[in-house]
């Protein structure tokens, strides 16, 4: 059974970010695409919306610039915010090329000739969109174009366990490949590569309610922090305010497309009560909508808010909505005659790994791309439809990047075999399953919208004990997805924790009634936490 492969480029991960840069290398480039389930299963699927770009006449780059930094509450990177806006329009157009089938326009006034819609936070319609299933029309698609390339080889229900890095005396680190599981055959297999990418996607699964499907882990910011980089911004979670509230719906996303088209967030009684939290009403960013929501529903002690749409004509509304009224009506909810029933949950971390504009880490060889990366793009809050963009454009310059440093990386000699001498069947998959509901628990009522620092306290003794156990069953029993997962849930639980402690103040998504202020005197600045064997780089 073949154990140990070679490839230039080993690219962990198949969302927007990690096959936008596959497809964007040459194709003499050798490259792996590594996915932990199907090649297709990801938040990229699941992402309704859109993609904010500047695609309309009336519409600006310093407009677009503007909307995210205000969204970002002070904290996000200028540079990376004007580098990431001005190659939007460029990305769409390459997504086009690629076979993308956005929604035609229908408004005269717009001069893209697509309908674009607005979400939270944008002062203009910006956000090009596939009806309410934009991801599944991007994934799709890419995920064919990935399927049809003969240099790219996709190794699917393949877990990535750690990377691998090699440091000399007097030498950068530097990341030559990964262990990886083989889910189908249990054998753990050495991927070897000359450039490795880490495109694993987000971590809101820490929380017991998300938008995210099983997937979104935080195994690339878990691996990047075992092997020495720094991570950056991880109090900075998003909860998206309106995901359906329904006994049987695990986890279904009410796009906020459906408030950028007028939809009323009310009240049990049927009163709206976002104008008295902010002027920009429905539309102010997630942050502000999400806290709202909050405050409500503890004030009333109800179980959730309502989203009202059925205003506008049922015909607009199954022709912008479909997957929305499809899926709700599945749930008996027909939202051309009633409101949604809806809760904030867990949905996007803003914070990562620590790249630069070339998407290189502190690792040499080593780039992150999409919701793993922290690229100071979000700041303390992603305004809407600004994470498919980044996935974008930073696999364009990561592919740039990997163009002109591939030419003088040798192969790295093959890395020594995953060692199993002395582990064995784990007769305790309980513990797994337990600790695993118990952390995503605590993290939800402890490092959740609201925070403080008991409750900050209180998670930080429960993780620690968490991660002694785990430590002890992963160096003991033989390794499975779910313990791989977990392991990283646990390191991700302890980074969101940590940084959260830090963080002195209110700001965008960061809330704790013990600093109810924003202070800009002295915590205007991103929360970077250092593993103990970080070394900076030496070359360039
Ligand atoms: P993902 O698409 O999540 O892909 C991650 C990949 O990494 C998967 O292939 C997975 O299998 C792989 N992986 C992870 N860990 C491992 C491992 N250990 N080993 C091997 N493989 C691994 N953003 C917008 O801009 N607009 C929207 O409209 C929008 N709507 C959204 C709606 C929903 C319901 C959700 C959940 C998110 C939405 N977002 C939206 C956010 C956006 O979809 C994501 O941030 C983006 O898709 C992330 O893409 P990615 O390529 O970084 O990761
Ligand atoms: C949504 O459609 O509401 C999600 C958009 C996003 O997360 O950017």
């Amino acid at each position: 059974m073949k154990n140990n492969y070679l490839h230039d480029v080993l690219i962990i991960g198949s969302g927007a970010a990690g096959l936008s840069l596959a497809l964007r290398l040459p194709s003499d480039i050798r490259i792996a695409v590594i996915a932990k389930r199907n090649l297709i299963e990801g938040n990229t699927l699941y992402a309704q919306g859109g993609i904010s770009a500047v695609l309309d006449k009336h519409d600006s780059i310093a407009s677009h610039v503007a909307d995210t930094l205000t969204a970002g509450a002070g904290l996000c990177d200028k540079e990376t915010v004007q580098l990431v806006v001005e190659n939007g329009p460029e990305n769409i157009r390459w997504l086009l090329k690629e076979g993308v089938q956005f929604t035609q326009e229908e408004d005269s006034t717009s001069s893209s000739g697509f309908h674009l819609t607005r979400e939270g936070g944008h002062s203009h319609r910006r956000v090009i969109h596939a009806a309410d299933a934009t991801g599944y029309s991007v994934e799709t698609t890419l995920e064919q174009q990935a399927r049809s390339r003969e240099n790219i080889t996709l190794y699917e229900h393949h877990i990535v366990i750690d990377l691998i890095t090699n440091k000399h005396e007097n030498q950068t680190n530097r990341c030559t490949g990964a262990y990886i599981l083989n889910l189908k055959t249990e054998h753990v297999e050495t991927f070897n590569a000359r450039i490795v990418v880490l495109a694993t996607g987000g971590a809101s699964k820490v929380y017991l309610y998300t938008s995210n499907p099983d997937v979104a882990t935080g195994d690339g910011i878990a691996m990047a922090w075992r092997a020495g980089c720094r991570i950056a911004n991880m109090e900075f979670i998003q909860f998206h305010p309106t995901c359906l509230y329904h006994p049987k719906a695990k986890t279904f996303l009410i796009t906020e497309a459906l408030r950028g088209e007028g939809a009323y967030l009310k009240r049990p009684d049927g009163s709206r009560f976002m104008p008295d939290y902010d002027e920009r009403a429905e539309l102010a960013p997630r942050d502000i909508v999400a806290h709202a929501i909050d405050h409500e529903m503890k004030r009333l002690g109800i179980e959730c808010v309502y989203l009202d749409i059925t205003h506008k004509s049922a015909e607009f509304i199954q022709e912008h909505f479909p997957t929305v009224y499809s899926s709700c009506l599945k749930f008996g909810i027909d939202i051309t005659r009633e409101p949604i029933p809806v809760v904030p949950a867990a949905h996007y971390t803003c914070g990562g790994v620590i790249t630069d504009h070339r998407a290189q880490t502190d690792i040499e060889g080593l780039y992150a791309i999409g919701e793993t990366a922290y690229t100071g793009l979000h700041g303390a809050n992603r305004m809407a439809s600004n994470s498919l963009l980044e996935c974008l454009v930073f696999g364009q310059l990561a592919a740039e990047d990997i163009q002109r440093v591939l030419a003088d990386t040798p192969a790295p000699p093959p890395a020594e075999k995953w060692d199993e001498s002395r582990v064995t069947d784990s007769d305790e998959e309980v513990v797994v399953s337990h600790n695993w509901e118990e952390l995503r628990h605590f993290m939800w009522d402890y490092v959740g919208i609201v925070r403080s620092n008991k409750r900050l306290e209180r998670a930080k003794r429960r993780v620690n004990l968490l991660r002694h156990e785990i430590r002890w069953y992963y160096d003991n029993f033989r390794v499975t997805n779910d313990l791989l997962e977990l392991r990283n849930l646990v390191d991700v639980a302890d980074l969101i924790i940590r940084s959260a402690q830090r963080r002195k103040e209110s700001r965008g998504l960061h809330y704790t009634i013990d600093f109810p202020q924003t202070d800009d005197v002295t915590q205007k600045k991103p929360t970077i936490l250092i593993p103990d064997n970080y070394s900076p780089r030496i070359s360039d």
